[in-house]
């Protein structure tokens, strides 16, 4: 969703402070200086300046007429796929809030990549209520409210709660959007996607109770190492690739992907969050959404598109890790806007070659070239020499070290890995009119 109010830039200059090797790489690709850079890659070289800030806003100029003409939008999530065999439990990680009625959730259910995955139910209304928790210190915000960490108050767990302010969500028109990330949160069920627990309203705002991830964002990792060495931008590549992969065997597109919404848990993997743009999206859609850097040039141009703007986005994820800032980056939406549709991208010299090619074959107009979009899907990106050494399977239980553990030292709970934002009077739970209800019937 539109992120407009960062406050904080995170600093550029902490090193990162643990950092390991991945074994799952092969030897010959972990070269000495990767492994030397792997603590705190602080390198200046590369020819291309890192922008020091986060990716401004996202774009949301939704032609809500052509939307909902064209968008014929399938919602027949009752008809879930069933799990497939090679199935196989990891542990959960965090346990689920105690509200007033509770559910056991479903254990999440880890298969071959090439195998979708479960959706959960899409039941989760009502479930919980402002006095199940004590809201505690904000952690991110964005233009419809924030997020904040949360203690229930049941069995003293940290949560973050993302609250949304309705009148904002009516005014900018996102009332579709924000049912549309209650419901795919609430299906999604995969390691590397964040878990929602449920959700709840109150007369002037909404709720969603997600798990907590103590180890900070991506971006603010990237922005304190500049640059990560191939084998760290690798691992988290290859784990998004997991991730945009079930999501699109749901057809669902995802459409935000850029660092900011992928957080670290407390052991270094992944967890997406922020399915403000995500949409169950049989064929294709027209909706222009995402961030600037990061948006693929036929959503800039308003031509139906499909599942392949992730990987598009995919590659620019890759290309920014690798060299710190995004290939098409300017001061201005507009100036990004025309480098993307002009579509050159100058690849530093310490790009590994086969990086190269990945990207040539993901930062493409060519949607008849575009990795991922062809007929063998995710799977040729998968199975490209960049990704050579991954062991999907093994990637998948999460059966691999991590190239950076996040530094909790406080404990369950820490927040020392997130900025600061200010906080502000809260208006939740005051009781009063709700003249958007009818807009929010699913929360
Ligand atoms: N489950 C979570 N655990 C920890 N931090 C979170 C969680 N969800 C979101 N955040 C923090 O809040 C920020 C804003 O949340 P996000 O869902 O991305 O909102 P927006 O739609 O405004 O971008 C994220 O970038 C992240 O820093
Ligand atoms: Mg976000």
């Amino acid at each position: 969703m539109p992120f407009l109010n960062r406050l904080h830039i995170p600093g550029r200059s902490k090193p990162i402070e643990q950092a390991k090797p991945m074994d799952y790489y092969a030897q010959e690709y972990y070269s000495q200086d990767e492994q030397a850079q792997l603590p705190s890659q602080v390198s200046t070289q590369g020819g291309l300046a890192a922008s020091s800030s986060n990716h401004s806003q996202n774009l949301d100029q939704t032609p809500e007429q052509v939307q909902l003409q064209q968008e014929q939008q399938q919602r027949q999530l009752a008809q879930q796929p069933q799990p497939q065999q090679h199935e196989q439990s990891i542990p959960i990680e965090q346990q689920q809030p105690q509200g007033e009625v509770e559910t056991q959730p479903q254990q999440p259910q880890v298969v071959l990549p090439s195998q979708s995955l479960h959706l959960k139910s899409a039941v989760s209304k009502g479930k919980y209520s402002l006095t199940d928790f004590h809201i505690m210190r904000t952690l991110g915000t964005g233009s419809f409210g924030r997020v904040h960490l949360v203690r229930s108050v049941h069995n003293g767990r940290f949560y973050a709660i993302k609250v949304l302010k309705k009148a904002q969500v009516v005014r900018l028109k996102q009332v579709e959007h924000t049912n549309d990330e209650r419901r795919m949160l609430k299906l999604v069920e995969h390691p590397f996607l964040i878990r929602m627990w449920g959700t709840f309203q109150d007369a002037k705002n909404l709720f969603m109770v997600m798990d907590y991830i103590e180890g900070g964002e991506l971006f603010s990792l990237l922005r304190k190492s500049q640059r990560f060495p191939n084998s760290v931008a690798k691992f988290y590549a290859a784990e998004v690739t997991l991730a945009i992969d079930y999501l699109h065997l749901h057809n669902i597109i995802y459409r935000d992907l850029k660092p900011e919404n992928i957080l670290l848990d407390r052991h270094g993997h992944i967890k997406i969050t922020d399915f403000g743009f995500a949409k169950q999206v049989e064929t294709v859609t027209w909706t222009l959404c995402g961030t600037p850097d990061y948006i693929a040039p036929e959503v800039i141009t308003t031509k139906p598109y499909n599942k392949s703007v992730d990987w598009w986005s995919l590659g620019i994820l890759i290309y920014e890790m690798l060299a710190g800032c995004t290939p098409f980056y300017d001061q201005t939406p507009i100036k990004t806007y025309e480098k993307i549709l002009a579509g050159k991208v100058h690849y530093p010299s310490h790009f590994h070659p086969d990086a190269v090619d990945l990207l040539g074959s993901l930062i493409t107009a060519d949607l008849t070239r575009r990795l991922g979009n062809l007929r063998n899907g995710a799977h040729d990106i998968r199975n490209h020499p960049w990704f050579g050494e991954v062991v999907w399977e093994k990637l998948l239980l999460k059966d691999i070290e991590t190239p950076y553990e996040p530094p909790i030292t406080a404990g369950v709970g820490d927040t020392s890995l997130f900025d600061h934002y200010p906080e502000e009077q809260l208006d939740y739970g005051v009781a009063g009119e709700d003249p958007y209800a009818q807009h929010f019937k699913d929360f």
